[in-house]
């Protein structure tokens, strides 16, 4: 007798898992259901409500604003619930492993977004869990962020294929993550960074087999030089620990009004805040016209709304 295994739960963990389809797909369902909700409140479920009665458990290991209240949002729009904990709430702040706590909470909701210390503490809990996990930021990824930065630049600029996005300062997570994507979306990355702070080889190597164009620089000027779009965040990420020597080492990759002139004429700026004013990027870029900060932030809800959908069955 055989016996028919469950179906795989669909994770979002990292982009370079991800074709180029499935990624547009996500993409696009984005910009559609924030087109086609424009103007109603914000509690209002979609006319499709694709995540009808589904709870979806958000667990934080560190500190959180944006994806907090946007996966709350983005849920409730769906037509499900949340529910949210710290990590140190939980009998895994006491040692329960976290195989149990995904064996636990797959009986009890329909996926889990996790927000991890380690990127390793995530890899286990979908290993072990049989409802979807999503990667809400770890030490080494921040996929969902990375899909509302793409939408927000397609929003305003046009398919990303075939443009130029300069990241400027640490080669942490966030620019991991656009790494694993560049070479599926078909954009060229160049990456700007200290030697010290350079992104990890096996990020860099992931995105080239994908067929990513990837230029790293310790030239902020030549990175930024035409480009399309550029990118900058936090200096000192959750659980870096050496302050001082970050910020000595990544003084020259402020994103300032000077930098900024190089672009592209119409260069947009993203940058997934919080951001640290006067040290990786100015006021002046910030709050100035090529800035797309606001659109960004925004866009977490409607880009992980089309994550959610995906990992629920939808595309
Ligand atoms: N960009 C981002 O993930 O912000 P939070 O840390 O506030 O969630
Ligand atoms: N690189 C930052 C991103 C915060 C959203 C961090 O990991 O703290």
């Amino acid at each position: 007798m055989t016996l028919a295994l469950p179906p795989k739960p669909r994770h979002f963990i990292d982009l370079w898992r991800f074709d180029a389809p499935t990624l547009r797909a996500i993409l696009d369902d984005a910009q559609t259901r924030k087109a086609a909700r424009m103007g109603w409140p914000k509690g209002a479920p979609d006319s499709d409500a694709p995540a009808k009665d589904r709870t979806l458990a958000m667990i934080f290991e560190k500190n959180s604003t944006r994806t907090r209240f946007s996966f709350d949002a983005a849920i409730r729009q769906l037509g499900g619930h949340s529910i949210i904990a710290t990590a140190s709430d939980m009998q895994l702040g006491r040692g329960e492993t976290v195989e149990d706590t995904a064996r636990v909470l797959s009986r009890m909701v329909d996926a889990v977004m996790i927000r991890s210390n380690a990127h390793q503490t995530l890899e286990r809990f979908a290993q072990a869990a049989t409802v979807p996990v999503i990667n809400g930021l770890s030490d080494a990824s921040h996929p969902c962020q990375i899909i509302a930065d793409l939408q927000t630049f397609e929003e305003h600029r046009g398919s990303v294929a075939g443009k130029t996005l300069a990241w400027v300062g640490d080669g942490n997570n966030m620019c991991a993550s656009f790494m694993h994507v560049a070479g599926q979306l078909g954009f060229r990355l160049r990456v700007a960074c200290p030697s010290a702070y350079a992104p990890d080889r096996v990020d860099v190597a992931r995105g080239l087999e994908l067929g990513a164009q990837i230029e790293i620089t310790d030239d902020p000027r030549a990175a930024v030089e035409g480009a399309d779009a550029v990118l900058a965040d936090t200096w000192v990420s959750m659980g870096d620990t050496d302050h001082d020597a970050r910020l000595a080492a990544l003084e020259p990759y402020q994103v300032d009004a000077k930098l900024m002139s190089l672009a592209a004429r119409d260069a947009v700026f993203l940058h997934c805040l919080p951001a640290h004013r006067g040290e990786e990027v100015t006021d002046e870029v910030m709050d100035g016209p090529q800035s797309l900060i606001w659109d960004e932030a925004e866009n977490r809800i409607h880009a992980q709304k089309a994550i959610l959908a995906w990992c629920f069955g939808h595309g």
